[in-house]
């Protein structure tokens, strides 16, 4: 594992806004990008007081000394990211690369299925399977046309894309499962299904596969805080029994989770995240009430100095 944190942090390249809640930021990390194999996961803490956000690595430059991630800005953290990450500006800390890589070797056929933001952290994995000379079929999954990316990315490494919009309005109308089915129709000779989306849509994607009997591989993000197994903050349950996704995963067999346990685990912060986002979004408008004169210092200082209002909650 990589512990660089030297104190300029790790700056901000590039940046793509895909959404209006999703984002990729180009990192320099040298180190990282040289470390990182496909399935692996970052921490990143935005500014010194942030919070800890796991991250899966969406893509990594060794040449170039990059690593890309992509996030969607679901609570204060990520929203907070959405807006003080631009380019030129750094990441405090980026701690990893974290979990269990992904083995991408040793197969003849793939299914490598991605749903929403799901897309990002699959790529890695589709590209690594092709890198190893697997036939790859890439299955991507979004609501509808416009929040389409990196198609182009999945097209050089994949050779035969299944494209799903819940609309129609872009490729087949349906869900990823929808093209699981469509996948097993047209190839007998599947050795594995990789699925990574919300916990719903790996559920359904492990279903789909169950009559089959075809190897399903899901990633799993519970709620984390250290990553080092440490804290038991992320534990999943996988048949009889319970793993700690950090160390022991992301990847499980995705006929073995128990999605339900999942799902209920991720809620059980839910207010307290509320709480959050609500304190950081007062803060927000107040900083916009303020006048600019007062913003940069003009009148002092001590104007601003306003208490940190997340530092007593857990989660958010
Ligand atoms: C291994 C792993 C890889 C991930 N990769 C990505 C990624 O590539 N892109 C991305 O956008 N998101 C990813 N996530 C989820 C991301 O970490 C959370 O969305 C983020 O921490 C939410 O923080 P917040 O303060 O913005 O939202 P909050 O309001 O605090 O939480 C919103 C929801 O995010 C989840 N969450 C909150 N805190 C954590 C935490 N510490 N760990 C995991 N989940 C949490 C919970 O389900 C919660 O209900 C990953 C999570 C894990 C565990
Ligand atoms: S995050 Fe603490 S044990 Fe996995």
């Amino acid at each position: 594992m990589v512990d660089a944190n030297p104190s300029p942090g790790f700056k901000i390249l590039a940046r793509e806004d895909f959404s209006d809640v999703t984002y990729s930021l180009v990192i320099h990390h040298p180190l990282m990008a040289k470390a990182a194999r496909p399935g692996q996961f970052v921490i990143v803490m935005s500014h010194e007081t942030g919070e800890r956000v796991p991250l899966t690595i969406a893509d990594f430059d060794r040449a170039k000394g990059t690593v890309t991630l992509v996030v969607q800005a679901v609570g204060k953290s990520t929203k907070e990211m959405q807006q003080i990450c631009q380019v030129g500006t750094s990441l405090y800390g980026v701690v990893g690369p974290m979990g269990v890589p992904s083995p991408v070797a040793g197969k003849k056929k793939v299914v490598c299925v991605g749903g929403g933001l799901g897309v990002a952290p699959i790529f890695p994995q589709a590209r690594g399977f092709k890198e190893n000379g697997a036939y790859v079929i890439g299955i991507l999954g979004f609501r509808n046309k416009n929040l389409i990316f990196w198609e182009d990315k999945f097209r050089a490494c994949c050779d035969e894309l299944i494209l799903c919009t819940d609309d129609g309005s872009a490729g087949m109308k349906g869900f990823v499962s929808d093209g699981i089915k469509v996948a097993i129709a047209g190839h007998s000779n599947i050795d594995e299904v990789v699925a990574i989306g919300p916990p719903i849509m790996m559920k359904v994607c492990a279903e789909t596969t169950r009559p089959h009997g075809i190897r399903t591989i899901v990633s799993l993000n519970p709620i984390m805080v250290d990553g080092t197994g440490m804290c038991g903050g992320c534990r999943v349950k996988i048949g009889n029994e319970m793993k700690f996704a950090c160390v022991d995963g992301p990847d499980f067999d995705g006929h073995k989770v128990d999605f339900g346990d999942l799902m209920m685990r991720l809620k059980r912060y839910a207010e307290e995240e509320k709480a959050a986002l609500d304190r950081w979004s007062e803060n927000c408008r107040m900083m916009q009430r303020i006048p600019p004169a007062l913003k940069s210092g003009e009148a002092g200082d001590s104007v601003l100095q306003m208490p940190d209002p997340f530092d007593d909650v857990l989660g958010g």
